[in-house]
């Protein structure tokens, strides 16, 4: 989570060598995986909506929407199809859904600014049949489940930065996840941090990579500043293991 797609630099984080086995060794932990930092971007960005009307950041870009968006149409998945999108931060991908036909939207994040900046946000396009909770991923209080498509655009990363046991954390992130996507259902990441061989690696319990899809790469003086994954995985068995 180091920079988004139109190549701004967010906060850097420095990673350790991860060469080796998959997901071996950790990154550094950093602000961006604590809720407190959420918290504290979110109070700004409602501010700067409440005073400018400005959005805030879309994390990877437009792009990265356009993407999902596109792959979404592309696999003819359903108008009416259930969509979580975990972390939605400023809603902004809730409202792309609905502007591209999706009804049954629901949005979550851990932070309460989140929430009401996505509010906010929804309530000036004049959006109400959308589903917003206030809703930490890694200990879902409410039932929800049952979601046709998961979409994660950078909350995994900032869950995997987290300085409290973020290898726990992540392994908690597999478990809601399956725990919430019905069975044949898609999840779909963006993630920056990780190579697609950990991503497999992370997700291999219980979920199959069932396309990548093409993503800009972004050098400079000849080496990969960023590289995103944009992923979609499916539930690989219809018998598979569902976490409780
Ligand atoms: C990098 S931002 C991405 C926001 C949004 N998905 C986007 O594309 O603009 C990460 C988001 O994940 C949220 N988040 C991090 N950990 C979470 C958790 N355990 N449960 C729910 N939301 C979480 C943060 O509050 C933040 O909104």
């Amino acid at each position: 989570m180091n920079a988004d797609a139109d190549g701004h630099s967010g906060a850097a984080v420095p990673v350790q060598s991860r060469e080796g086995s998959p997901v071996a060794a950790d990154f550094v932990p950093s602000a961006l995986g604590t809720r407190e930092h959420w918290d504290a971007v979110y109070e700004r960005e409602l501010r700067t909506f409440q005073e400018y009307g400005d959005t805030g950041e879309i994390w990877f870009g437009e792009e990265s929407m356009n993407r999902l968006i596109r792959w979404l149409q592309k696999h003819k998945i359903p108008s009416d199809a259930s969509v979580l999108d975990i972390g939605t931060g400023n809603g902004v991908f809730l409202v792309e859904l609905v502007k591209h036909g999706f009804s049954n939207i629901t949005g979550i994040d851990y932070s309460p600014s989140a929430i009401k900046l996505s509010a906010s946000i929804l309530e000036k396009e004049g959006l109400s049949n959308i589903n917003l909770k206030v809703e930490d991923f890694l200990s879902l209080s409410t039932k929800l489940s049952g979601f046709h498509v998961c979409v994660d655009k950078g909350t995994f990363d900032a869950i995997s930065l987290n300085p409290d046991n973020a290898v726990e954390k992540r392994k908690q992130y597999v478990k809601s996840l399956s725990r919430v996507l019905e069975v044949k259902g898609f999840f779909l990441i963006t993630s920056c941090n990780w190579t697609k061989a950990e991503l497999l690696d992370v997700f291999s319990e219980g979920f199959e990579l069932f396309e990548e899809l093409p993503t800009p790469k972004f050098s400079f003086g000849g080496m990969d500043v960023l590289h995103l994954q944009e992923n979609a995985y499916r539930t690989s068995r219809e018998d598979k293991h569902r976490a409780r």
